[in-house]
């Protein structure tokens, strides 16, 4: 009886073929240079017992990590220069569901910011960004939202029609940011992302700048209740018609 039931709970957990134990990842170089890899995987391997295989961004993989959140990526370590998601093929195998699985459970974000070559920590959980914003809704005053952001974005953004899309050269507009299919992630935590940190600050939520580095422009500062208003109105945005699929950055 005892040997039956134990028996189910293995079956539960799911055993793996023995072709699903190997997972092919596509990793660029500057995050294989890091060394954190070499921490990561044999970690998750000596758990489960599935091995991930390093190729190189252009060879057939079941799983990629980048940089570029695009449709389905999801977030899941930030250090070296990034915020790395992973994507993973439609019809991957079990194994690469499990390795998703690993990277955002207890242990898997445990063995992520443990990584600290000499002591200094280099990878952190992309829930430290938006963890405090995660309440955010689209239900903020989407009106506010667009005065909001004339006054607070508009400086560098072209945050509304009327303003010119090409004045700033590089700066995205609302509109091109809002066809990213991850664009209410970015906005959420766009006080997080360069160049904001070094100018933004939301209450509560930031650290106030470092004393030897004071933001370099009149600071934005801003509550959780303005970026509330802004996401809705940022929702509330038609993307811009682009035509092919963008590439940001
Ligand atoms: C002083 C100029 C400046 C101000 C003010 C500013 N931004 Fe930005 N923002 C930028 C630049 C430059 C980029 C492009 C960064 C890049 O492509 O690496 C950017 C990018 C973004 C992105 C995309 C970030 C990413 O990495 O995907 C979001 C979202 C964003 N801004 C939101 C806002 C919001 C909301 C405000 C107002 C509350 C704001 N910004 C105010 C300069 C500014």
């Amino acid at each position: 009886m005892v040997v039956a039931v134990t028996l189910a709970a293995l079956l539960a957990a799911g055993p793996l073929r023995a072709e699903d134990r190997l997972v092919r990842m596509a990793v660029p170089d500057a995050l294989v240079e890091t060394g954190f890899l070499k921490h990561l995987l044999p970690r998750f391997s000596l758990k489960t017992q599935v091995r991930v295989q390093l190729v190189a961004p252009s060879e057939e993989a079941e799983a990629a990590l980048g940089t570029n959140g695009g449709a389905g990526a999801k977030p899941v370590f930030q250090g070296a220069q990034g915020l790395w998601h992973i994507s993973v093929l439609d019809d991957a195998h079990p194994g690469t569901a499990r390795f998703v699985d690993w990277l955002s459970s207890e242990i898997g974000s445990r063995t992520i910011t443990a990584y600290a070559p000499e002591g200094v920590q280099m990878f952190t959980l992309p829930e430290v960004q938006v963890a405090a914003v995660e309440e955010i809704s689209f239900e903020g005053d989407a009106e506010l939202g667009q005065s909001l952001s004339r006054s607070m974005c508009g400086r560098c953004h072209a945050v509304a029609d009327d303003m010119h899309l090409n004045d700033i050269g590089s700066t995205p507009s609302f509109f091109v940011l809002r066809t990213l299919p991850d664009w209410d992630y970015r906005f959420q935590a766009f006080y997080a992302l360069n160049p904001h940190p070094a100018f933004t600050q939301v209450e509560d939520v930031t650290p106030p700048f470092p004393e030897d580095r004071p933001s370099p422009i009149v600071p934005v500062a801003m509550t959780l209740d303005d970026l509330e208003a802004i996401l809705a109105y940022v929702a509330s945005l038609e993307p811009a018609d682009l035509g092919a699929p963008l590439q940001h950055q």
